[in-house]
């Protein structure tokens, strides 16, 4: 599927120059379309749970194969936070007591690891310098004491992207497993768990996977959740949720462990039908379209001085590019008259790509960032200038 006949799917990208993938996905007509086929099958049937369900192992499919997992390895949940926090309950401090998270982390992370203080678990932070976590900042804080690392792909308040090949490698060598954020990043560019030696994942599906809120993944290694027992756990994460077993605590195998409660059903089929849109597209195709509309950006913003709060570096950013300015709020104001759709964070603009956008809509973002010149700051990106060569395709 073209870029082309991908956006004429998203009824607001026909009104809006929509920039805010980062913040929630825009709504595709078969995604709508999805929502209507669960309030019809409500209207008609009263309690079609089995078909629910149904579509929930469907779904748990889906996003294995996006990733390159095995079905049994993916815990549907209701949001990152919640996968994290049932992660967190089977860590046992008496083994290992600290988990590394760092500064470039989304604050939820933050939150249900400084939460573990009570249980004993402690959490240690890499360091940012700057905009910049290099390496070092997880070498740093990384020893045989550390129970899990726990750190982001793509962070959220400045597009940068952490190497997780190499943070596998660092963690492994300290005996410690690796779990990675991927809000920012997923469904942006292809992840295979496997290849990237990550064990743990989470990700929810509002973003780039262009569903709605209510919905969450965990992958988990298998023989990893074998070892993990949630205290933080429910009848859906039962062998048999249908037992109905007051008694006894009878966990399911692989990841399903992870999961608590009734599934979020209406989010299931958004989230089911937006998997498969973007399977059709291919996570590839997507990636290189994002990475030239990044790629444009930041070379546009390093021609015209404008300091950039993303690495140039094509490695080092995903979906996110953030310029530094003056006045954020006035610009925000400014670009949304014209139609253009950004966020803010930091006193930053936040903007983010999807393979729903065109080179127009940076074009046009250009256009009215030059005409409010005056609120954007001037500098490079630590010094560098983007020595970037719009990529062909
Ligand atoms: C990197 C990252 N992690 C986590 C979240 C949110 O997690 P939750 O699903 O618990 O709300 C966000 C949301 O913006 C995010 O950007």
């Amino acid at each position: 599927m073209s870029p082309a006949d991908f956006r004429s799917l998203f009824p607001i990208l026909r009104e809006k120059v929509y920039l805010n993938s980062c913040s929630q996905g825009a709504l595709a007509e078969p995604v709508e379309a999805s929502l209507r086929e669960f309030m019809a099958g409500w209207h008609e049937q009263g309690n079609p749970w089995e078909l629910w369900c149904e579509r929930m192992e469907e779904l748990r499919g889906e996003f294995a194969a996006l990733i390159g997992a095995d079905t049994d390895e993916v815990a549907v949940t209701f949001s990152a936070s919640t996968a994290l926090n049932a992660v967190a309950s089977a860590l046992d401090p008496r083994r290992r007591s600290r988990v590394v998270t760092s500064d470039f982390d989304f604050p939820t992370v933050g939150h249900v690891w400084l939460a573990q203080a009570g249980r004993g678990l402690e959490t240690e932070f890499a360091r940012a310098e700057g905009d910049l976590l290099p390496l070092s900042a997880f070498e740093a804080v990384i020893d045989s004491a550390t129970a899990l690392v726990s750190t982001t792909h793509v962070c959220y308040r400045n597009g940068w992207k952490n190497d997780v090949t190499r943070l596998a490698e660092m963690a492994h060598a300290h005996g410690a497993p690796l779990l990675i954020d991927a809000f920012q990043s997923m469904g942006t560019e292809p992840f295979n768990v496997r290849e990237l030696g990550v064990d743990m994942l989470v990700t929810g599906a509002l973003k780039y996977l262009l569903g709605t809120p209510g919905v969450a993944f965990l992958y988990a290694r298998r023989d990893l959740a074998a070892d993990l027992l949630p205290s933080d756990s429910g009848w859906f994460a039962q062998r048999n949720p249908f037992a109905y077993d007051v008694h006894r605590l009878d966990y399911a195998d692989g990841a399903r462990r992870f999961q608590s409660g009734s599934p979020p059903v209406p989010a299931v089929y958004a989230a089911l039908a937006a998997l498969r849109l973007l399977r059709k597209v291919g996570l590839e195709a997507i990636h290189g379209h994002v990475e030239r509309l990044a790629d444009m950006l930041v070379e546009q913003a390093g021609q015209r001085g404008w300091e950039l709060m993303t690495p140039v570096e094509p490695e080092r950013r995903g979906p996110l590019v953030m310029l530094r300015c003056r006045d954020v709020e006035t610009l925000l104001s400014a670009l949304s008259e014209r139609g253009i759709l950004c966020s803010t964070r930091d006193g930053a603009l936040r903007t983010s790509f999807h393979y729903y956008n065109s080179a127009d809509d940076v074009f046009s973002l250009i256009e009215a960032l030059n005409d409010n010149g005056g609120l954007m700051k001037l500098g490079s990106f630590h010094g560098r200038e983007p020595a970037i060569h719009w990529r062909q395709g």
